[in-house]
């Protein structure tokens, strides 16, 4: 998948947003640390120092979301995640993300840390960010 698709994905998924670019994409994918898992209808992105994982971003075509793909998506990150020799996945996520949190929340994701009003709504408002974390078993 290129940057440019990836992009266009993430603009869509995330309306109220400032967009990343696909240079901006391809900026990241350059660094080493990055990882991409892509998939027919979505694209992750990770950054792995070990033993620590953070997962940039999880993003599926907003005409096939709630068909069970971002479940998939993610089993195939963390998947990933451990093959790379992180210990967990770290990520943040905005509490008023409701299909997020059911997502993470069923993938064993535990709350660790919040940061208050740190997104901005397209309403003006700001809303907390919840800092969620998974341990992972080690690659077989
Ligand atoms: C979050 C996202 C990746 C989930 O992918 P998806 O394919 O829509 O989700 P799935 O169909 O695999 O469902 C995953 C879980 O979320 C739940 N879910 C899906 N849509 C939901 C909704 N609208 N409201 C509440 N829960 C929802 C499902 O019931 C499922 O829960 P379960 O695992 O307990 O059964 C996808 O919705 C997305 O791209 N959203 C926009 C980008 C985004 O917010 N990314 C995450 C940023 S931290």
């Amino acid at each position: 998948m290129t940057p440019e698709a990836m992009a266009a994905l993430y603009a869509a998924a995330f309306p109220d947003s400032r967009p990343w670019t696909a240079t901006e994409i391809a900026a990241l994918l350059d660094r080493p640390s990055t990882h991409a898992i892509t998939a027919p209808h979505g694209f992750a992105l990770i950054q792995v120092i070990p033993p620590e994982a953070e997962l940039l971003t999880i993003v599926i075509d907003t005409a096939r979301q709630g068909q069970g793909l971002g479940r998939a998506l993610l089993d195939e990150t963390l998947e990933r995640a451990a093959a790379l020799d992180a210990s967990c996945l770290f990520l943040e996520v905005d509490m008023t993300n409701a299909p997020a949190r059911a997502l993470y929340g069923s993938a064993g994701f535990e709350q660790t840390g919040l940061r208050a009003n740190y997104y901005a709504q397209a309403d003006g408002s700001r809303s907390d960010a919840l800092l969620l974390r998974k341990a992972l078993s080690p690659a077989a």
